[in-house]
């Protein structure tokens, strides 16, 4: 099993004696509203799947992720975890050094000991984070419409009922792995539904470690993403009908997905590496959307880091199809076929397939999750 980013695995939940103590000292805080992506980050500082951090950027962190993909101690890290503070900068409270309350709709998740307070570099952040500023991307616009102003610090995160028996915590995910006995163990990110391509690349990898951990991203996606709930049916139903469950593990990541692409790949990698996973797999625009990214540009940025520096080997996929004369799932590394032999689906297509009551190919889908997709309202086109 890998060890944690930065050698100690975080945790912020606080027990429950100190938990009743920040409920009752909450009411006399300041209350800050966060973002869904924001509850996201905060759940996963919390759970330790983000560590070295414990809490939301301060500067020195912040402009060092932009500028060299390196948290201010030099460890690699490619995505600002920031906090916005949205409203009046001057609101009465909220300083250096004082407390600040976290609330979602449902009330206080977790307390904010403000270090700083700092200025967001907007145009510099999306240019080196996300290669565009471009505001019709979906991680550009929602950086756009957020408050410039940054609260970094530690954060003290409210114990939860786990009512998801997927949403296991990095604590959890390893022990699950120590149980099983693993200890190679491939993670596999995903937004979408388990296609034949994915699940070729997973059993190319089984092949080489002990087991795979499928890890549906479950955070805020783009409208027009499929919706955690059927994804999630599609994943359990494969895995029942096409994989040994003693080498395999589903649980979900509570992460919002950026569409940063090569640098969200990294970052994934890393998140991964906490959950205890020692090999990620990089596969084709890994996290891209649209056109903003090469085909591989996100597998070339791992050439920059060392294996040691990374603590996680990335298992680089070239593009995977079906190829009707090899008959079965290939890539140009092992199939010497025209193009024309190769079943070449885009998501968008198949979407629209769904919608006017069309199932993909069985060489694109296997039944069972096409059938789960055709009986779910699937989101509109953005
Ligand atoms: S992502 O945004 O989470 O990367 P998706 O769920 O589609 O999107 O992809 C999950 C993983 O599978 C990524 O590593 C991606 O690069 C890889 N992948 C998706 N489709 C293919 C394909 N046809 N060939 C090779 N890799 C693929």
């Amino acid at each position: 099993m890998s060890t944690p980013h930065g050698g100690t695995l975080i945790d912020r939940v606080l027990p429950d004696d100190a938990a009743r103590e920040a409920r009752a000292r909450a009411s006399e805080l300041p209350k800050l509203r966060l973002s869904q992506a924001e509850l996201n980050d905060l759940e996963l500082i919390a759970s330790g799947a983000l560590s070295p951090l414990s809490g939301f950027m301060r500067k020195d962190d912040y402009d060092n992720v932009i500028e060299s993909m390196r948290l201010a101690n030099r460890l690699v890290w490619s995505i600002p975890v920031t906090l916005a503070l949205e409203g009046d900068r001057n609101r009465s409270g909220i300083a250096e050094g004082a407390d600040v309350g976290l609330y979602d709709a449902d009330g206080l998740r977790a307390i904010l000991r403000v270090e700083e307070i700092f200025t967001r570099d907007r145009e510099r952040e999306v240019l080196a984070v996300y290669r565009t500023t471009d505001e019709a991307h979906p991680g550009v616009a929602r950086i756009l419409r957020l408050s410039d102003t940054l609260l970094s610090g530690p954060i003290s995160y409210l114990p939860k009922e786990q009512a998801d028996p997927l949403g296991l915590t990095p604590a959890q995910t390893r022990s699950e792995f120590a149980a099983r006995g693993w200890n190679t163990i491939v993670a596999f990110q995903t937004r979408n539904p388990i296609h034949r391509a994915h699940e070729y690349i997973q059993k190319c990898a089984l092949e080489i470690v002990d087991g795979l951990l499928v890890h549906p991203l479950v955070g805020e996606t783009k409208a027009d993403d499929i919706p955690p709930s059927v994804r999630i049916d599609c994943y359990k139903v494969l895995l029942k009908n096409y994989y040994p469950p003693e080498r395999v593990l589903l649980a979900t990541l509570p992460a919002a997905m950026r569409y940063a692409g090569p640098r969200e790949a990294i970052f994934h990698a890393l998140i991964r590496k906490n959950y205890g996973c020692t090999h990620f797999i990089v596969g084709r625009d890994h996290a891209g959307v649209g056109a903003y990214y090469g085909t591989y540009d996100a597998q070339r940025l791992f050439d920059q880091f060392s294996l040691e520096e990374l603590g996680i080997v990335p298992l680089r996929f070239d593009n995977a199809f079906y190829c009707r004369r090899c008959q079965g799932m290939a890539s140009r590394k092992t199939c010497a076929h025209d193009q024309t032999d190769h079943l070449v689906l885009s998501g968008t297509a198949v979407r629209a397939m769904l919608r006017s009551g069309e199932l993909p190919p069985p060489e694109y889908s296997r039944p069972e999750v096409a059938r789960i997709l055709a009986d779910s309202a699937l989101p509109a086109p953005a």
